[in-house]
C-alpha cells in the first residue's frame, strides 16, 4: 500500500534551479504555500555543488560590457539554434541574479577595488564569469538554501527516487516513488510540478557528472508524453582530469592557463587564433581531439592519450586564490600540484544542451508541469553552451518558472485524480525489476553502455558509428530485462535503484543517437565527419523525439530567429 502524500507544488531535484524555484514561489507566497522538494540525494548533494568556474552576466556596462553583447556571443556560441527571444530574456535577468544573490549574503570573489569579480570564459567576447573563487555552484546552493529557510513552506523528501510522472487527461496527477530509508512506495501529489532534477551526462562513461546523475526526470518526462528536445546536442569539456574525468574548470584558462600538445605548442594557435584557449567548448574540443588524432597527444594510464593543461606560469599566490579547488583535487586524485606540473586533461561528456521542451516560462505541454535547468530545453544554449551560462540559466528560469508557478497557482485546479491502476502499475514495474531472474550483469551493461557512448558517439561522430551505437543501446536494453538485482530487500536497496536509473540511461542513450544520425549536418558540439558543414536548409531547426513504440518518434519546430540571420560562426 502506497504512502499519499499532497502539496501544493512538487519540485522534483534540489539543485540550483529547484531551489531557486522554490525561493521564488515562497517569497511570492508566504505563508501560502505548501512546496514538497522531492531529491534521489541529500539536499546539499545535488550535483549543483560542483558548478566550479562562475555564472555570466553582465555587471560593467561602465567598462564596455553590454547585454547585446552577451546575447550575441550565446547565439553565435549555439550555432544559431538557440532562440534569440530566450536568449534576451536570459542576458536581461541574469544580472538581477547575481545582485540579489549577493544582497542574500553569497560570497562573490571581489577585486581590488571591491566590486564584484569577474572573469574570461570561452566564446564570451567580455570577462562576465562571476565568481566565488573556484566553487560557484557550491556558494549559490549554500545561499539559496539559507534563504529557502527564512520561509516555512517547503518539506524536503531526501533520498527518494521517483519512478513515474502520473499525467491523467493532460495534466499532472502525481509523482510514484521509492523512499530509500522507509523502503515504502510514495506518492505525492500537487497542482503544480517543477521537473529540476538535473542532466543526463552519466550515459558517458568518461564524464565530469557525479555517478547520480542519471537524467531520471527527463526519461520520465519522455515515458509520460513530453517530448524532449534536441539531445542530440551534449556538450563535452575540453578539460577533464584525465584518468577520472573530474572537472577541471574553463577558469584555469580564463585565469590564463595554456593548453600543449607533446611538442610544448599551445595548439590552439592553429585552430582559434584570436580566442585561443578561449574559443567555445565545441571548438577547443575539436581541436583536442585532432590533435590527439594527428598522435601529438601524451599517452595516459587509462589507455587514452591526454593533452596538458599548463597553469605553471601563474604562480602559486593567483592559483591558492582563484583556483584552490583545481590545486586540492589534483594533489588529492593525482599527487600533482599544479604550480609546478601541467595537469593531464582531454574532452569530457559534461552537459546536456537538450531536455524537456518547454516554453519561455518554463511551462511543458501537459498543464501543471513546468521544467528548469539543465533538465529542460527552453532553447537557451542551442547547439553548444557557453561556458558559464549553465548556473546562471538555472538561477534565471528558476526564477521564472517559479514566479509563474505562484502566479498560477491561485487558478490551478486540484491535483488531478491519479489515473485508474497508475500507482499499481508502477509499483508492479518496480517489483518486476527486483523479482527478475537472468544471467545478465547490470554493472557489466551499465559499463558496456557507457563505453559505447564514449566509443561512438564523441566528439566527432559518424553515420557508421552511430548506427552501430544504436543497434547497441537496443541490444542493451533487450539484456537489461535479463539482469537481476542482487540485494532483494526494499530498505536502502542501491541495486534496485541502479537498475531503474539504468533504464533511464537506456531511454536517453536511445533518443540522443537517434537523433544524432538522424541530423545530416554539423552544428556546435555535434560535428558529424560524414557531414561536416553545417546546413540551415534543411536543419535549421530544433528536434522534438516522442516516445513511440519502436523508439523515438521525430518532429522539427523553427528556432526563433528575430535579431541575427545565422552566418559563418568565425573566432
Ligand atoms: O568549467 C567550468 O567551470 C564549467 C562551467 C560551466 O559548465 O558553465
Amino acid at each position: 500500500m502506497a504512502r499519499e502524500l499532497q502539496h501544493d507544488v512538487v519540485i522534483l531535484g534540489a539543485g540550483l534551479a529547484g531551489l531557486r524555484a522554490a525561493v521564488e514561489i515562497s517569497r511570492r507566497l508566504p505563508g501560502r504555500v505548501d512546496i514538497g522538494i522531492v531529491s534521489k540525494v541529500q539536499l546539499m548533494r545535488a550535483h549543483s555543488v560542483c558548478a566550479e568556474g562562475g555564472t555570466a552576466a553582465v555587471l560593467r556596462t561602465d567598462l564596455g560590457d553590454s547585454r547585446e553583447l552577451h546575447a550575441w556571443d550565446t547565439v553565435k556560441g549555439s550555432d544559431f539554434l538557440a532562440d534569440q527571444d530566450v536568449v534576451r530574456t536570459f542576458v536581461d535577468t541574469i544580472p538581477t541574479e547575481i545582485h540579489r544573490l549577493d544582497h542574500w549574503g553569497i560570497p562573490w570573489t571581489r577585486d581590488e577595488d571591491g566590486y564584484i569579480a569577474q572573469r574570461p570564459f570561452g566564446g564570451h567576447s567580455y570577462p562576465r564569469a562571476t565568481l566565488a573563487a573556484d566553487k560557484t555552484g557550491f556558494f549559490e546552493m549554500q545561499t539559496l538554501y539559507d534563504q529557502l529557510q527564512r520561509y516555512r513552506s517547503f518539506s524536503r523528501y531526501d533520498e527518494l527516487f521517483v519512478t513515474d510522472i502520473l499525467v491523467d487527461g493532460g495534466s499532472f496527477a502525481g509523482l510514484v516513488g521509492l523512499h530509500a530509508g522507509s523502503g515504502e512506495t510514495v506518492v505525492i501529489r500537487g497542482k503544480a510540478l517543477l521537473i529540476a532534477s538535473g542532466g543526463g551526462g552519466t550515459l558517458y562513461g568518461f564524464t565530469t557528472y557525479s555517478q547520480t546523475v542519471t537524467g531520471d526526470g527527463m526519461a520520465m518526462a519522455y515515458r509520460a508524453g513530453l517530448p524532449l528536445e534536441d539531445m542530440e546536442f551534449l556538450q563535452f569539456h575540453p578539460t577533464g582530469l584525465v584518468p577520472n574525468g573530474i572537472l577541471m574548470t574553463e577558469a584555469c584558462r580564463g585565469e590564463g592557463g595554456y593548453l600543449r600538445n607533446n611538442r610544448g605548442e599551445r595548439f590552439m594557435e592553429a585552430y582559434a587564433p584570436k580566442l585561443m584557449e578561449l574559443a567555445p567548448r565545441d571548438m577547443v574540443s575539436r581541436a583536442e581531439t585532432e590533435e590527439i588524432l594527428a598522435g601529438r597527444g601524451f599517452p595516459a594510464s587509462d589507455g587514452g592519450d591526454y593533452l596538458e593543461l599548463d597553469l605553471t606560469h601563474l604562480g602559486a599566490d593567483r592559483i591558492n586564490t582563484r583556483l584552490p579547488l583545481i590545486r586540492e583535487v589534483t594533489i588529492k586524485f593525482l599527487g600533482l600540484d599544479p604550480i609546478e606540473r601541467p595537469i593531464p586533461i582531454r574532452p569530457v561528456a559534461h552537459y546536456s544542451m537538450g531536455g524537456i521542451e518547454t516554453d519561455i516560462t518554463g511551462r511543458t505541454r501537459v498543464a501543471g508541469i513546468w521544467a528548469a535547468g539543465e533538465a529542460a530545453c527552453v532553447s537557451l544554449h542551442g547547439a553548444n553552451r557557453l561556458g558559464s551560462n549553465s548556473t546562471a540559466e538555472c538561477l534565471v528560469w528558476g526564477g521564472i518558472a517559479g514566479a509563474d508557478i505562484a502566479a498560477a497557482l491561485p487558478g490551478l485546479p486540484a491535483a488531478a485524480p491519479l489515473p485508474a491502476g497508475a500507482v499499481e502499475a508502477a509499483e508492479d514495474r518496480v517489483g518486476g525489476v527486483l523479482a527478475r531472474g537472468g544471467t545478465e550483469n547490470l554493472y557489466e551493461l551499465r559499463r558496456q553502455l557507457r563505453a559505447t557512448m564514449d566509443a561512438r558517439v564523441g566528439v566527432f561522430r559518424t553515420g557508421d558509428d552511430l548506427a552501430a551505437a544504436l543497434a547497441s543501446i537496443r541490444e542493451i536494453r533487450r539484456r537489461a530485462a535479463q539482469a537481476p538485482v542482487a540485494d532483494k530487500s526494499r530498505v536502502y536497496n542501491s541495486n534496485l535503484v541502479h537498475a531503474l536509473e539504468l533504464d533511464n540511461l537506456v531511454d536517453l542513450a536511445e533518443v540522443t543517437v537517434a537523433g544524432a544520425l538522424a541530423r545530416e549536418e554539423s552544428r556546435g558540439a555535434h560535428a558529424r565527419r560524414d557531414h561536416p558543414t553545417r546546413d540551415d536548409e534543411r536543419w535549421l531547426a530544433h528536434t522534438l523525439a516522442f516516445q513511440a513504440v519502436d523508439g523515438p518518434r521525430f518532429e522539427h519546430k523553427p528556432v526563433t530567429i528575430d535579431m541575427w540571420r545565422p552566418v559563418e560562426r568565425k573566432y
